[in-house]
């Protein structure tokens, strides 16, 4: 007998017809792939908000660990939240730039790290730690795999919004404990991303950092051990 006797096969066991992903549109996602930017300078044009909601819907369909889906997403709206997180990054940035020397800080000093006075939309995603959807699978050994999935899930944001030509600023210079009081979230909350989204300036495949001298891409992390 084999296992198809036992009676029809349900959805799971059948799979289902996939999308044909041809390789003109391979092509296409090494495209988006490689001209993802990290955006500082965004335009003050408003971003239609039924586009941020297909994304979010988009981000939804990310891998998580257990399926625990533990991102939570908190639009910072009002000038006043604004510009706390504002200073909030003022502080840290100072903090960040002083311990640098001599050319190296000098260079810092000219480089364009967030957005946040003009970024029309302005998100701080949270790791919910507590979360119990999933059940703990996965998570027990790694509990950190629940900041995985967040960030997983901002990677999917992040080329989801650049195939609709917006743009993605991913601030992380901030202190994370007077974010998460000034946004009043629950203290189970884990900052993981304070996210600048808009319509860009300028289109660029190479990254800002490389562009002003900062820090080249190297092929330090393309190599691939073998045990
Ligand atoms: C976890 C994480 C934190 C980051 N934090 C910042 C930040 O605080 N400010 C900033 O300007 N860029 C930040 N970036 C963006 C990186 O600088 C950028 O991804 C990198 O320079 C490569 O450029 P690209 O994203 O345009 O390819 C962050 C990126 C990641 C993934």
């Amino acid at each position: 007998m084999t296992h198809f006797d036992a009676g029809p096969l349900t959805e799971p066991e059948l799979g289902q017809r996939s999308p044909d992903f041809d390789p003109e549109f391979v092509a296409k996602l090494a495209q988006l792939i490689e001209w993802r930017r990290d955006v500082r300078r965004f335009r003050r044009d408003a971003v239609e908000p039924d586009l941020i909601e297909r994304l979010l819907d988009l981000a939804q369909l990310a891998p998580s660990v257990g399926n625990s889906q533990p991102w939570r997403w908190v639009s910072v709206d009002s000038p006043q939240m604004r510009e706390k997180i504002h200073q909030n990054f003022v502080a840290a940035n100072a903090k960040a730039a002083a311990t640098f020397q001599g050319d190296r800080a000098a260079l810092y000093a000219r480089l364009k790290l967030e957005g946040i006075d003009v970024a029309p939309r302005q998100f701080a995603v949270f790791c919910d730690r507590g979360t119990q959807q999933g059940a703990g699978v996965g998570c027990k050994t790694m509990p950190e795999t629940l900041d995985y999935s967040v960030a997983a899930m901002i990677g999917t944001f992040w080329l989801a919004a650049r195939a609709e030509g917006l743009g993605i600023g991913w601030v992380s210079i901030l202190d994370p404990d007077q974010a998460k009081a000034d946004l009043q979230v629950p203290e189970r909350w884990k900052l993981i991303a304070y996210l600048c989204v808009g319509w860009p300036v300028e289109e660029h495949a190479v990254p800002e950092l490389v562009r002003f001298g900062w820090q080249d891409r190297t092929q330090a992390g393309r190599f691939v051990t073998s045990r």
